[in-house]
């Protein structure tokens, strides 16, 4: 009986001394699941660790005139490709009230369905820069706001962050209003991609999502009295009575354009080419249930469309899938 006690404290106590090594090794984009987490209170059994809080939509997607000369992509030579869009507030909190602070950015994230069973998806957000250029500045930036959660030191730790990193300072004080509806929402891709069309010419580019509705945006006086939900209730309401319209562009880079650093905007005299027109038309039937089994992932591409080597893009898919795989219980 001893020896068994003995043995089972020595192995807890060799579990304590491995644990604080285990914590350091585990891999960047799993500490940036870590922290989401943490920042928003979780787990949250069955939710994503950011952008839980979402809707889902269907409709299909028609390219334009000019599309193929983009890129050789299926859904850009062909008509009516079905699509499937989730409509998201940021953070891992399930029910954040859409017009809350830390509510933004806005997310849409959009499945392109090819021919062949394939797909392929589009993962942006309402602001048109990101606070890092890597996952582990990105990770600076999000221990430093859980740091100062419960810290009395003058400045913060995020404040100390910010005042080292314009780029995140940028970030968090770029305007963010409270759009009317997701409907009146633009987002923005903000990671490259490279494009190329049958001829094999090539371009990088970044999405730009525009609302055919024009931007609107809330009063703060609006904002602050708006329903907790009104976001998810406003866009099943609209698209029963109409569909809901978005142009998809591509701001193309020039020579010299950063690609890889998604912290960097290009100017706004950039090329802009139209690859086509969204249209929701309605509501998905179990949205809840859907959203729950399904990871959209930047990284699911399609012949014609490559990643940039943007660290951040490059890290995504490995973050999403941890949050699925614990979304699912795994
Ligand atoms: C290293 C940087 C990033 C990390 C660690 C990160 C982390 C995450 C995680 C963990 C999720 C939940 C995924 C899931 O459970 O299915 C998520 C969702 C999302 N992220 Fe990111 N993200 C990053 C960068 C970005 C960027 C650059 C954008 C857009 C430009 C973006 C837009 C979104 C959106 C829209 C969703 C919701 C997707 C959905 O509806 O399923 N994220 N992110």
């Amino acid at each position: 009986m001893k020896i068994k006690i003995l043995i089972s404290v020595l192995s807890a106590a060799s579990i304590i001394t491995a644990m604080p090594a285990m914590a350091e090794e585990k891999p960047v984009t799993e500490q940036l699941v870590d922290t989401l987490t943490t920042l928003s209170g979780g787990p949250h059994a069955g939710f994503r660790s950011n952008h839980a809080k979402g809707v889902m939509l269907e409709g299909t997607f028609q390219p334009s005139a000019q599309a193929a000369s983009i890129s050789k992509a299926a859904h850009l030579q062909k008509a009516d490709s079905p699509v499937l869009v989730r409509f998201s507030d940021a953070t891992g909190v399930p029910n954040i009230p859409d017009a809350n602070g830390n509510a933004f950015p806005k997310g849409i994230a959009i499945r392109f369905q090819l021919p062949d069973g394939l797909s392929t998806d589009i993962v942006s957000i309402s602001v048109n820069n990101f606070p890092a250029a890597t996952p582990e500045d990105f990770l600076g930036l999000l221990n430093a706001v859980r740091d100062s959660q419960n810290s009395t030191a003058k400045p913060s730790p995020v404040e100390q962050f910010l005042g080292s990193h314009p780029a995140a300072l940028k970030f968090v004080t770029t305007p963010k209003p409270a759009p009317v509806s997701f409907a009146t929402q633009p987002f923005f891709g903000v990671n490259a991609f490279k494009f190329t069309n049958a001829a094999g010419q090539s371009v990088y580019g970044r999405y730009q999502i525009i609302p055919v509705a024009g931007a609107q945006y809330l009063t703060k006086e609006a904002a602050d009295a708006a329903a907790p939900d009104y976001l998810m209730t406003d866009i099943g309401e609209r698209v029963k009575a109409n569909a809901v319209q978005y142009k998809l562009l591509l701001q193309i880079a020039d020579k010299g354009d950063e690609v890889n650093n998604a912290t960097v905007q290009w100017p706004e005299s950039r090329k802009i080419v139209e690859l086509g027109t969204l249209t929701l038309k309605s509501l998905v039937a179990d949205s809840k249930a859907k959203e729950k089994t399904l990871m959209f992932n930047p990284l699911q591409l399609t012949e014609g469309i490559e990643a940039s080597q943007d660290p951040i893009l490059l890290a995504r898919p490995t973050s999403y899938a941890v949050s699925f795989g614990r979304r699912l219980g795994k």
